[in-house]
């Protein structure tokens, strides 16, 4: 068994590369269908999202666009603290039908604000592809209509998914030790 360290933590290889592209690959065929003659715009959150997002699209064979966005997290002035803002909204997504490309939906929380962020911007539908999902952990707010592996709550990094920033490069996905 692969084992890897990242900084001071130990990883076990848990989904090699080609399971993860032919899972990709499968998740495309099924959007295309979904989506024929929908025009939908893609929009990849980063910085996880990328590799997934890459590999989707390059199987994606329907009339369609790809944006990215990022949440910029700051220290706000208020007592509150932290403030995450959607940045990186420059297509008129009004009216548009939205795939939200996603690396890992695990309690939810970065979903739902992503989501109200994008409803003000009144686009016909939202609809959610992650990578991954951990159901155990997730607030049900709402469906997730697209992913390629559900797994446990277990922490893992590669193929986009860091551990303090690290592991990203990684082209397989690997499991906490
Ligand atoms: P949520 O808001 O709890 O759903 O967390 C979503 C974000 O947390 C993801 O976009 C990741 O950046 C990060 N995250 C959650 N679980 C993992 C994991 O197992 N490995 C690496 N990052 C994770
Ligand atoms: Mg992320």
């Amino acid at each position: 068994m692969e084992t890897i360290q990242i900084l001071d933590k130990k990883f076990d290889i848990y989904i090699n590369n080609d399971q993860i592209k032919n899972k990709i690959i499968d998740l495309a065929k099924v959007i295309d269908n979904d989506f024929l003659d929908k025009d939908p715009i893609f929009l990849g959150i980063l910085n996880g999202s990328f590799m997934f997002a890459a590999e989707l699209f390059q199987h994606l064979s329907i009339k369609c666009s790809i944006s990215f966005l990022k949440l910029s997290s700051y220290d706000g002035t208020e007592s509150s603290g932290k403030m995450n803002q959607l940045i990186g909204i420059n297509e008129d997504i009004k009216n548009r039908n939205i795939v939200i490309l996603e690396d890992i939906i695990d309690t939810g929380n970065t979903l739902k604000h992503i989501v109200e962020e994008l409803e003000k911007y009144d686009p016909n539908e939202i609809k959610i592809a992650s990578l991954l999902y951990k159901p155990e952990a997730y607030n049900n707010l709402h469906k997730i209509d697209y992913y390629a592996f559900s797994i446990p709550n277990e922490f893992i990094v590669g193929y986009g998914l860091d551990y303090c920033g690290y592991g990203r490069n990684l082209k397989h996905i690997y499991k906490i030790k």
